[in-house]
């Protein structure tokens, strides 16, 4: 096996995860593919260098990643638990992405939901099991002494779980979502609640994307918990991977699919350029509303402009996200309906994943429109400036984590303001070059102080001068 000699004296840095760096799939003719993800994490973890053996726990969510570890294949460095596919899609489906999710993205509509019923129950003992199989799993692996790095609402309870059988381990753990303020986590039954803080708690050190959702995990467990036990809180800001985003973004396949878009577009005019999964915090149908109301506002756009929105489909399983990628498309036809002219396609929407064709998109967008609902930090507002060929205009929510370290230089809106939106797209459409230039390179600046590398590694480091336990 590839990992024997770490078995034998654990691994000294592992990184805990729901979805990990890598997948497989099956092809038909029975060989396994590789798929090797992106991400802060990924880029984070290579800075410690294959040799420090370091070790990644994480999910085998497809029937590819299952079979992978019914053959015993696997990377080096990379251990990925077969957790039964019932057990992962009430905890990931269920618990994470229909409950946890929707709590610290504020996203209930609550006449209707939530409702804690036994189905939720039932639920949440999955996720008390699949956050068994990683404590276990970590301890498992783990050297004496070792540094243990969770990631996520995943994996809430994998701290406390993991300290009862690790006492000698560091356990960190790192939020990459907002965290809710106090009343709106009290809609979560009082055991439930209680059980999330205390599972975190666990950890000697917890990691937040801002102070302000540092601050609202604190007040939580003033509520409820009478305090952080003596866990140590921690902000760290993920910036944009500029070496890899530069390199990658000119290579041949993004520079074929600028020719393309640059024609889909048409001669002379203006992009205003969104990136997303088709994910219900992200707003893109005010952006889409916004759009029209600027073409109702400023009809001096129009034939001037094109929207490009770029909505990758996510988490289909869920029946929310299948009908707001319904509504996405519905919005889009309409204003394309009501406004497009035999030149003119006003809403270029782009519903297949395809990393490269959005590389070009952030390079030749003239404004770019990051509007959350609320988000941890958001990295488009810090991708798009890096690699902007001459410079780009970024409109940017204030519920975006990214809106304390960018708002200098964006134009900054309430997102549920769709009239203000518009002004802001107006405002971002008009701006003069030297300006968009001059203001695209603070953005920049500011987007990669901190490097995915020194975001963990800073972590590594505070984790490592904790006291466990
Ligand atoms: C957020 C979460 C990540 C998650 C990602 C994609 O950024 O913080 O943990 O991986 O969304 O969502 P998915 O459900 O596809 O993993």
């Amino acid at each position: 096996s590839t990992h024997d000699t770490s078995a034998a004296r654990g691994a000294e840095v592992l990184v805990a995860s729901n979805r990990g760096p890598v997948s497989y799939e099956v092809r038909e003719d029975g060989s396994l593919h590789t798929k090797r993800g992106g991400g802060g994490l990924v880029s984070g973890l290579s800075a410690i260098g294959p040799d420090a053996g370091a070790l990644w726990v994480c999910s085998a969510l497809s029937d590819g990643d299952r079979e992978a570890v019914r053959r015993g294949v696997g990377e080096e460095g990379v251990r990925m638990l077969p957790v039964p596919a019932d057990v992962h899609a009430d905890a990931y489906n269920g618990i994470a992405n229909s409950v946890l999710w929707f709590v610290h993205h504020l996203l209930y509509q609550t006449p209707l939901e939530p409702v804690f019923d036994a189905g939720f129950r039932r639920q949440w003992a999955a996720y008390e099991t699949y956050n068994r199989a990683f404590a276990e799993a970590l301890a498992e692996e783990a050297a004496d002494g070792a540094a243990v790095l969770v990631q996520d609402y995943h994996l809430c309870l994998v701290p406390g779980m993991l300290r009862e059988l690790r006492p000698d381990l560091r356990i960190g753990h790192f939020s990459h979502t907002p965290w809710a303020p106090p009343d709106y986590f009290a809609l979560l039954p009082e055991d439930i609640r209680e059980q999330l803080l205390r599972g975190m708690l666990g950890a000697d050190r917890l990691g937040f994307l801002t102070r302000r959702w540092a601050d609202a995990f604190t007040a939580c467990c003033e509520q409820s918990v009478g305090g952080l036990a003596g866990t140590e809180v921690g902000v760290h800001g993920l910036g944009a991977d500029a070496d890899f985003l530069r390199e990658r973004s000119h290579r041949p396949d993004v520079e074929e699919r600028i020719v393309a878009l640059r024609e889909e577009i048409g001669e002379g005019r203006k992009a205003i350029v969104r990136v997303d999964r088709t994910e219900l915090s992200k707003n893109i149908v005010r952006g889409l509303l916004a759009y029209r109301q600027l073409l109702d506002d400023h009809p001096q756009w129009r034939e001037r402009v094109v929207h490009v929105a770029f909505a990758y489909p996510s988490r289909q399983d869920l029946a929310v996200y299948r009908d707001y990628m319904a509504e996405v498309q519905r919005v889009t036809d309409e204003i394309n309906a009501g406004y497009g002219t035999p030149g003119w396609t006003p809403v270029l929407l782009n519903l297949k994943d395809d990393f490269a064709r959005s590389l070009a998109a952030y390079r030749l967008a003239d404004v770019a429109l990051v509007n959350p609902i609320r988000d941890g930090m958001n990295l488009v507002a810090k991708e798009v400036p890096v690699v902007s060929d001459e410079g780009c205009a970024l409109v940017l929510s204030r519920e975006a984590g990214a809106y304390w370290e960018l708002r200098e230089d964006a134009i900054t809106v309430n997102p549920y303001d769709v009239l203000e939106t518009a002004r802001a797209l107006h405002e971002a459409l008009s701006m003069a070059p030297g300006e968009r230039a001059e203001r695209t390179k603070r953005l920049s600046a500011a987007a990669t102080a901190l490097p995915p590398a020194r975001w963990f590694l800073d972590q590594l480091n505070a984790l490592r001068a904790t006291q466990p336990g």
